[in-house]
């Protein structure tokens, strides 16, 4: 069939999109693949595709307030960037890395879904084996759970759904089935409608491919007019004359009829149909279009928005200890609050998520959280500092409830006056920090004059604050100790880490008695400000002309300084000169130095683990490297086009430097490859082989140039940390059903010599879970599988979401850290009736319903979006979505 039926738009967009990919990019899961297939599209290509067009798609039909309307032809026949939307929506240097973030979770969740034991081998997850109408319903049902999680406001959980949703949408039913060698030109109709019939499939006996002895087989499907799919491997067998997957990791392609149908990649090794690749992916992308225009129509744009993080704000995460002795530390939260809410507005900096967990001795919680400001601040302001309690509280307990409910890169505040009674959970939470990568600032008001108003068991111990040091240290924030007369100045830096501040990297990163400390300072950096806190005698900063500023109050050569207590906060005046900036501080005791700065050019990262065999050859998404396994690390730069322009040399990052933490000795340094085109910001690097055998943190340092050729460095907000052991946890393939026992798959092994491990579990809600593994003894290169079940009591209440996590922790002698897995999982009734249901006549007289009333709040009820008759304002939108498609037809 001859590929020039294809519609001249979206041809362009593959086109532009094969241009990104470099030569050695290939195959499906993700960036980094075999060298195998070039010119092969991703899933990760297709997922970040299809989100960008939908994105643009809204921010066309919803113009800018206070800013020229976006015009398409802007954007037409040219790859699209976050970037470059970011800054023609919200404004030149718009932070992109919150939007990027979460397309990288969609895509990580789709690629996951080759490597996970629950799912790589399950046909009905990949439309294998002819199980097209399984296949379906488990599509479906994900794209369900994704509508369910964002609808109860679980993100995280919802963009993991709806990764495996388009996994199957993409790869599987367009590359695995023989849509495309039908000679269809369209996305399959039914394929995301439950209640359709998805039409003329191959019955049991219908012989449905020839033998074919070549790589590549163009000609082995019979000739034939019904729906089939490939067998692969073992399970389920292949039946007599049905077709094979194909390529080399198939066993049942050598077994007649030989050969197979796959189009996963261009590589005839791999994919036996290697030459309906490309049409198989144009298909792929129109469908997830479709799919990401359906969530958008179930959600409305703010629900779609923050689905996807479509915002360049932070969110407002409160931590606040409520306790008879916080009521100045309450105002200053207060005042906080209602500063950020009042300035920000309207405009596009507005934080968009607000989260307030309260805690009083023995309690903590509820957590409370709103897209509402006013109802965030109407609930602030109702909380009072009551009656005394016991010095230490559940403070981690309560951190931990608003990790759960914060979104990635996000600041949280903790403000309190009292150490942790829960320390035992100091560990875990700050693992559960860095899978968010929210960074936690503890403001904690020590004054001796209360001791009589806090009743206290016991003499107070000096390192009962040494979990909040753990935690900040783990997450990239800080603890910082104040008194009540300047709490509520020193609580000023909440605005600052909500106005989307970096940490600039300090050489040496900690005060040495006698060194100065060293930052350097690039052109694209603003509102360079410098924190010392601690027991300083006197301190200095001289910019790179020699010009130096001392530590008197008020305005400066360099900057306005201002001091509370033992804080002490100078901001440098813009633009700043650019070059070597020096820090010199004379202190006693701890004393801590923090350099942050606005600027969009910043970084994501994430770690992968190459896997070469297995059908879908790719990198695995790791949240850490895992010691022993070969781990390469992926850096996405964001902002690099912080004007949205693309004139003009692109800055360039070359290396990343590996540091110790907390003492800042290099561990090593890595040159950092381009993966596909520049503009796209991705890079790859292997991790050194000794770095994976560290034990202790490491912090990861980007360097390179700028257009102009000057240096550039950017640090990441939060260290990393070696797993000892690789700890997978997966759960059912799909929901929770009240009243039944989900069975949990746990795998644990270790690649870096014997281990001796115990294993605990938890789950967030009062469910029981039970595991068949408690104590494990692996050797070098060993494997452990554990099973758990989580038995869902009939009343648990629907549409939540319930987190479990496990922790495998060392018994040796010199103890490891321990690793920790979570999983979300989402309980749901049995009735997926209207979720996604369409009423036969789709494309009928709805089509001219005038478009919808958007909800007025993002969490659209239930009640509320069911139905799905003709007249809801729902299907208008969806007409309206086919209809912008080309697929009225429909
Ligand atoms: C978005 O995708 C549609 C095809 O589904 C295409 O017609 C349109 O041109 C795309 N938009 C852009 C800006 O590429
Ligand atoms: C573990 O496996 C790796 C890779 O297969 C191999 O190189 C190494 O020798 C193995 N080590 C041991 C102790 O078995
Ligand atoms: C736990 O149960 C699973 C499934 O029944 C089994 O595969 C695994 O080997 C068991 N693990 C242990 C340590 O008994
Ligand atoms: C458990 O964690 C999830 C987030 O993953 C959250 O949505 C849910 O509300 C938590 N449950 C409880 C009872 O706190």
């Amino acid at each position: 069939m001859p590929p020039t039926h294809v519609p001249l738009a979206l041809g362009s967009v593959l086109l532009l999109l094969l241009q990104l990919l470099s030569p050695t990019s290939a195959f499906f899961p993700n960036i980094w693949s075999l060298l195998a297939a070039p010119g092969s599209v991703t899933h990760q290509d297709l997922t970040e595709a299809a989100a960008l067009n939908v994105t643009l798609q809204l921010f066309l039909e919803r113009p800018p307030p206070g800013r020229p309307p976006l015009r398409l032809e802007d954007f037409l026949g040219r790859t699209l960037l976050a970037d470059d939307l970011f800054a023609s929506y919200f404004g030149p240097g718009s932070p992109s890395r919150r939007f990027r973030a979460a397309l990288g979770e969609v895509s990580r969740a789709n690629a996951a879904q080759d490597f996970l034991p629950t799912s790589r081998n399950d046909p009905d997850l990949h439309f294998d084996a002819e199980r097209l109408g399984q296949g379906r319903t488990r599509l479906v049902g994900a794209l369900r759970e994704a509508l369910v999680a964002a609808q109860a406001g679980d993100h995280a959980l919802a963009r993991q759904r709806l990764g495996a949703a388009l996994h199957a949408l993409q790869q599987d039913f367009y590359s695995h089935s023989n849509w495309v060698e039908l000679g269809q030109q369209r996305p399959h109709p039914h394929l995301l409608w439950p209640r359709q019939e998805l039409g003329n499939l191959a019955q049991v006996g219908d012989p449905t491919c020839a033998d074919c002895e070549e790589l590549s087989c163009p000609g082995n499907l019979l000739g034939f007019t019904r729906l089939t799919s490939g067998y692969f491997g073992t399970y389920p067998s292949k039946p007599p004359g049905k077709c094979s997957h194909g390529g080399r990791f198939d066993q049942s392609s050598s077994q007649p009829p030989r050969g197979g149908i796959n189009k996963d990649s261009t590589a005839p090794g791999f994919s036996p149909h290697h030459t309906l690749h490309l049409q198989a992916a144009e298909l792929a992308l129109l469908a997830s279009i479709q799919a990401f225009g359906l969530l958008r129509s179930r959600l409305g744009d703010r629900g779609f928005s923050r689905l996807l993080d479509i915002t360049p704000a932070s969110s407002l995460s409160f931590v606040l200890d409520t306790t008879g002795s916080m009521g100045e530390e309450i105002n200053a939260a207060k005042i906080q609050a209602r500063h950020i809410v009042e300035q920000r507005r309207g405009g596009p900096m507005e934080p968009g998520h607000y989260v307030l967990v309260p805690f009083h001795d023995p309690g903590f919680g509820p957590v409370f959280t709103t897209s509402d400001p006013d109802s965030f601040w109407q609930q602030l302001n109702e909380i009072q500092a009551v009656g005394g309690g016991d010095e230490p509280e559940m403070s981690l307990s309560a951190l931990e409830l608003a990790l759960l409910h914060t979104p990635p890169l996000s600041d949280i505040f903790v403000f309190t006056d009292a150490s942790p009674k829960d320390a035992f959970l100091t560990r875990r939470v700050g693992a559960l920090a860095q899978e968010r990568r929210c960074r936690v600032t503890f403001l904690v008001t020590e004054d001796p004059s209360r001791a009589q108003r806090r009743v206290r068991r016991e003499v107070l111990s000096p390192l009962r604050f040494e979990p909040y040091e753990v935690v900040a240290l783990a997450s990239g924030g800080e603890v910082i100790f104040t008194k009540d007369q300047h709490i509520r100045d020193v609580a000023t830096v909440v605005g600052d880490s909500t106005a989307d501040l970096v940490a600039l990297p300090l050489e040496p990163p900690v005060l040495v008695p006698g060194r100065p400390l060293v930052f350097t300072v690039d052109g694209l950096l603003r509102r360079v400000t410098v924190r010392i806190h601690g027991e300083v005698r006197s301190f200095w900063i001289r910019n790179p002309a020699g010009v130096s500023q001392g530590q008197e109050e008020g305005q400066g050569s360099l900057g306005h300084t201002r001091r509370f207590g033992q804080f002490w906060m100078v901001s440098m005046n813009d633009p700043p000169q650019t070059g070597t900036w020096e820090i010199q501080v004379t202190a006693e005791g701890n004393t801590r130095v923090r350099v942050q700065a606005q600027t969009a050019l910043d970084f994501l990262f994430h770690f992968g683990i190459p896997v070469e065999d297995g059908p879908h050859p790719g990198l695995y998404p790791v949240t850490q490297p895992v010691a022993g396994l070969r781990t390469q690390l992926l850096i996405e730069v964001t902002g690099l086009h912080p004007g949205g322009r693309r004139e003009g040399p692109l800055p360039h990052f070359s290396h990343v430097v590996l540091r110790g933490v907390p003492g800042g000795a290099e561990l090593g340094r890595v040159p950092l490859e381009p993966s596909g085109a520049p503009e796209r910001g991705l890079l790859v690097a292997s991790l050194p082989p000794p770095l994976l055998s560290t034990a202790g943190p490491f912090a990861l340092e980007l360097l390179g140039r700028d257009g102009g050729g000057r240096d550039l460095r950017r640090a990441a907000p939060q260290p990393c940390r070696v797993a000892p052991v690789l700890l997978e946890l997966s759960g059912p393939a799909g929901f929770l059903a009240p009243g039944s026992k989900a069975p949990l798959s746990l795998r644990i092994a270790s690649f870096s010599g014997p281990r001796d491990l115990d294993l605990r579990t938890w789950v967030n809600a009062s469910f029981a879970l039970t595991s068949n593994l408690s104590r494990v003894r692996l050797e070098h290169n060993e494997s452990a599988w554990g099973r758990l079940w989580l038995e869902v009591p009939e009343s648990a209440a629907l549409d939540s979401v319930v987190t479990v996590t496990v922790a495998a922790m060392g018994r040796e002698a010199r103890p490891v850290p321990p690793t920790h897995a979570f999983l979300r999982l989402l309980v749901l009734g049995p009735d997926p009736q209207d979720q996604l249901a369409v009423p036969a006549h789709s494309s009928g007289p709805v089509l001219t319903k005038a478009s919808p009333t958007l909800p007025p709040s993002p969490l659209v009820t239930r009640g509320r979006a069911g139905g799905g008759l003709a007249g809801n304002p729902w299907w208008g939108t969806v007409a309206g979505v086919l209809l912008l498609l080309g697929l009225a037809s429909w």
